[in-house]
């Protein structure tokens, strides 16, 4: 490295100390990681609160399966991931998402007629991937079944980057992508009901048939961050655990 480019590099860290971009990122990422419940707790209950005895469950993009997979009470589970980030990759199907339901719409993995009673969509966090996620699997959801998405509601514009790569942003390492757009276009969407549960970074879910909240109002034709950082409870419907509780187990 030449002498300019050092200094340029010296320069660009001694910035990101002291810019108030980062210090805020930095925040907001340590007040996120610490809020509970975490998503596997949220997906119990849901579970749980179907009243069915034989739950079947499926989990896109599982990374490591310790993490909330194995945690998952169901008396059928099964794991989806191409195994992007996990070397072992210890899943029902090393398949992309798109590959895998077009599978089971075939009957080449699992059968035709296979519905689940869960879905928790965790795969690409990019916006047109995860509005895929949900509509394939609203296709396969059992009656009275939930999509359960994570990373739903990035704290920073950094945290929803497109790129996971471009780790010198404020966010670091720390990546919700664009599913929140994914999620957002569900919230305008008059045929299901979505909420998100303020916690691990958004926890969004979708039912077709219970009353989660109202569709949103909220314009944003353009799915631009700042209008969601100004209308953020509106635009996701971010309601506490407690919150979602009451809505679900009152009907
Ligand atoms: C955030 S991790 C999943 C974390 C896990 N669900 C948990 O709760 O701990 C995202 C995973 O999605 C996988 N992935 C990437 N692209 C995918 C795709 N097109 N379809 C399915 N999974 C994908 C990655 O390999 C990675 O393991």
């Amino acid at each position: 490295m030449n002498y300019r480019k050092a200094r340029l590099k010296v320069e660009s860290i001694k910035r990101a100390l002291t810019d108030e971009h980062h210090m805020d990122a930095l925040m907001k990422s340590e007040t996120e990681a610490a809020k509970r419940p975490i998503r596997t707790d949220i997906i119990n209950f849901l579970l749980e609160s179907t009243g069915v005895k034989e739950t079947t469950y499926l989990e896109i993009g599982v990374r490591n399966p310790a993490h909330n997979f194995d945690k998952i009470r169901a008396t059928r589970k099964y794991s989806v991931d191409p195994g992007v980030e996990f070397r072992e990759n210890p899943v029902d199907f090393k398949l992309t998402s798109d590959e895998f339901f077009e599978q089971l719409r075939t009957g080449k993995v699992l059968t035709k007629d296979t519905r689940f009673d869960l879905v928790f969509v965790d795969g690409l966090h990019l916006a047109d991937q995860t509005e895929r996620d949900i509509r394939h699997a609203l296709e396969f959801l059992a009656p009275g079944g939930y999509v359960v998405l994570h990373d739903c509601n990035p704290p920073t514009e950094s945290h929803a980057r497109e790129d996971y790569m471009y780790r010198a942003s404020p966010a670091l390492d720390f990546w919700s992508g664009t599913t929140w757009k994914g999620f957002f276009k569900y919230r305008k969407d008059p045929q299901v009901f979505a909420c998100c549960v303020d916690s691990d970074w958004g926890v969004g879910i979708i039912s077709q048939t219970v009353d989660l909240g109202p569709v949103s109002t909220v314009e944003n034709p353009f799915y631009e961050y700042h209008v969601l950082n100004q209308f953020r409870k509106e635009s996701l419907n971010l309601v506490s655990f407690e919150e979602l509780k009451g809505r679900v187990i009152r009907q």
